[in-house]
């Protein structure tokens, strides 16, 4: 089979972390006889640099006219002074919208092998976890009415934290659904002890958890999320969360595993076609000197093979690929901890893990 992969480098570590999956997905096709024809379009800081803005018209069209996409990281210093409607960012959230990517999926699992990488004590990793943040990608604070007006101690800033039932409803369907698939558990987390919109999230969760009985429903405040996460993490399967708390809570959970550099994600809508990327940043501070770790961004591109292309047996093989080099003791900077040694370099990491496929 033919696909055609948009791909959005971006900034920073974006380039070399997106090349790097670009050549284990080049591996994967002649290993397995597929062909993935890969089109590059600007995004972020560079499309800035480039044409002016952060999200070019071409960009968005390029996208919607491919099978899938595969995005590095946008934002960098020297972007960061820029009003809020010109940022690198902005073109990430309004990637998001334009594709109409309103789940966000973000696994995040222990690798044994990575185990001593870990913050957390072994008492408390015990026998490992397993979960999975269902983030809402494209409603909440993230896109709710924002400005500035005349408040109490004068001109102020805000934002706005909107959900609608129709919003809560269908992230929340692809939760039990993911649920159904694994361990059959779903945690909703929201602040319903103090935010409305909340409370409708809380109501409208447990309307839908009556639709699904084979799954055991419970609820949790953010605060406490955060703090069971690190507590006891093997409690959660399925985390079903609004977009900032997931933005959050999804950045802790990946460091429980070691490092933010190892975990991938999926964002999707209504069609096969989805938007895969890390979910660490651009790190503009180790962008070109080789320390990047290339795992997550491998890894999302594994998770576009088996959930946009329903190709898993490629995407198991990857995934299999880089268990085996990390098992093997190889580690890029991020992943070495106290250990002693010399790290891999983003090019090195990549090619052994081709070389195992
Ligand atoms: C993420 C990032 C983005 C977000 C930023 C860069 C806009 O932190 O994908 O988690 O907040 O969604
Ligand atoms: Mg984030």
């Amino acid at each position: 089979m033919e696909y055609n992969i948009a791909l959005l480098r971006g900034d920073g570590i974006g380039p070399e972390i997106v090349d790097s999956a670009v050549a284990v997905l080049e591996k994967t096709a002649s290993k397995f006889g597929h062909s993935f024809r890969f089109t590059p379009y600007l995004i972020g800081g560079s499309a800035i640099d480039a044409v002016g803005v952060p999200l070019p018209p071409e960009t968005v069209e390029g996208c919607l006219a491919s099978d899938s996409v595969l995005l590095g990281a946008v934002g960098g210093p020297k972007w960061d002074s820029l009003p809020g409607d010109k940022r690198p960012e902005k073109a990430l959230l309004g990637i998001r919208e334009a594709l109409g990517l309103y789940t966000n999926l973000r696994p995040a699992k222990l690798c044994p092998a990575l185990r001593a990488a870990s913050p957390l004590k072994d008492s408390v990793i015990g026998s490992g976890f397993d979960l999975m943040i269902v983030r809402e990608l494209t409603g909440g604070i993230y896109f709710g009415e924002r400005g500035f007006r005349k408040g109490k101690y004068g001109q102020e800033a805000f934002d706005t934290e909107a959900y609608s039932v129709t919003e809560i409803e269908r992230i929340g369907r692809v939760a039990f659904e993911t649920a159904m698939k694994r361990r059959r558990r779903v945690c909703s987390v929201d602040k319903a002890n103090v935010l409305e919109s909340s409370r409708l999230w809380r109501k409208t969760m447990h309307a839908l958890a009556e639709e699904y009985p084979g799954v055991q429903y419970s609820d949790m405040f953010v605060d406490n999320a955060a703090m069971q996460l690190i507590r006891a993490p093997s409690q959660f399967d399925v985390i079903v969360t609004s977009n900032m708390f997931g933005d959050i809570l999804s950045d802790e959970a990946s460091q429980l595993t070691g490092s933010i550099g190892m975990l991938p994600s999926a964002s999707l809508g209504s069609t096969k076609r989805g938007m895969y990327e890390p979910i660490h940043g651009s790190a503009p501070d180790i962008a070109g000197t080789g320390r990047a770790n290339p795992a997550a961004t491998i890894l999302s591109a594994a998770m576009m093979l088996r959930w946009s292309f329903g190709l898993s047996g490629e995407a198991d093989c990857i995934e299999a690929a880089v268990d085996k080099v990390l098992e093997a003791g190889f580690r890029t900077a991020d992943l070495m901890g106290a250990d002693s040694g010399t790290p891999l370099t983003c090019n090195e990491f990549t090619n052994m893990i081709i070389e195992v496929l």
